[in-house]
């Protein structure tokens, strides 16, 4: 056939979309068990990370043999049998209108709109007694939705560390969240007090030791007070009766 004709350049350009079109098909079929698999370990190495049990060389599915995953209801406080960790997914079930519901516009503090009734807890024991819980928490900071896990010791109040795995705010503004040194002000920081309100906040100009809420705030960031006002809306959110208040509840009244 001779290439020099409309006929061959179409023929030659349409046998060219095909054989392209076959092959990203089929690297997106072949690669996609592994990009699941990838972005499941870099969940789980998150979660390592906020635990404080990541330690280079071992392997993440060894590791994460620490951790147990439970599926909370987060209406009730109670965990759901019914629901298989290993393959639920929260931020999809947040889209699904069967597996959420709307937030009501004055108590949407995190403005994330919707929220999955079930939510994974991680609980890490140490000499089989519950050491550190990990909680998820996401909400909307000034240009993006920020996505956390919260480590909080074993009394539901005290934070042991937070970690922001995934946002779009300002580099060098917002995305100082991500900033280890300034994360780790939160430790031993108080999310609650005794009875159970969540009085967390990050403050604007510093925290000064000798207020009596200083056991409460960590830091603002400086030219950051937006992502700042989201970062403390969020931990509200999820610490409060929307989110994980009724589970946190049971555990201060001894449930497991
Ligand atoms: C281009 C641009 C990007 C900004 N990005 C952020 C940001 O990611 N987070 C934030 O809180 N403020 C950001 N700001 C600043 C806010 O508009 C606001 O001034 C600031 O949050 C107030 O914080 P301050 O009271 O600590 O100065 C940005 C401003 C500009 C002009």
């Amino acid at each position: 056939m001779r290439k020099d004709t409309p006929l061959g350049t179409v023929t030659v350009a349409v046998v060219l979309c095909l054989v392209c079109s076959i092959a990203v098909a089929t690297a997106a079929v072949v690669l996609k068990p592994r990009q699941e698999r990838n972005a499941e370990l870099f969940m789980q190495r998150q979660i390592l990370k906020v635990a404080g049990l990541l330690e280079e060389g071992k392997s993440v599915d060894e590791l994460f043999e620490q951790v147990e995953t439970r599926i909370v209801d987060l209406d009730t406080g109670g965990y759901a049998p019914d629901v298989d960790p290993s393959t639920y997914k929260q931020r999809e079930a947040a889209k699904d209108v069967a597996l959420s519901r709307p937030i009501p516009a004055g108590e949407d503090i995190a403005k994330i709109k919707r929220r999955a009734n079930f939510a994974p807890v991680y609980l890490v024991r140490r000499e089989g007694e519950p050491n550190l819980m990990i909680l998820p928490m996401h909400g909307y900071g000034l240009w993006s939705t920020m996505y956390a896990f919260l480590a909080l010791a074993e009394d539901g109040r005290t934070i042991k560390a937070i970690t922001f795995y995934e946002q779009a705010e300002t580099a060098g503004l917002g995305t100082e969240i991500e900033n280890p040194r300034w994360q780790a002000q939160w430790k031993d920081k108080l999310a609650r007090d005794e009875q159970g309100e969540v009085r967390f906040e990050l403050v604007k100009g510093g925290v000064s030791a000798d207020d009596p809420d200083a056991q409460y705030q960590v830091d603002g960031l400086a030219g950051a007070t937006l992502t700042a006002n989201g970062v403390t809306n969020m931990v509200r959110y999820w610490m409060g009766k929307q989110g994980f208040g009724p589970y946190l509840a049971q555990l201060d009244r001894g449930g497991e």
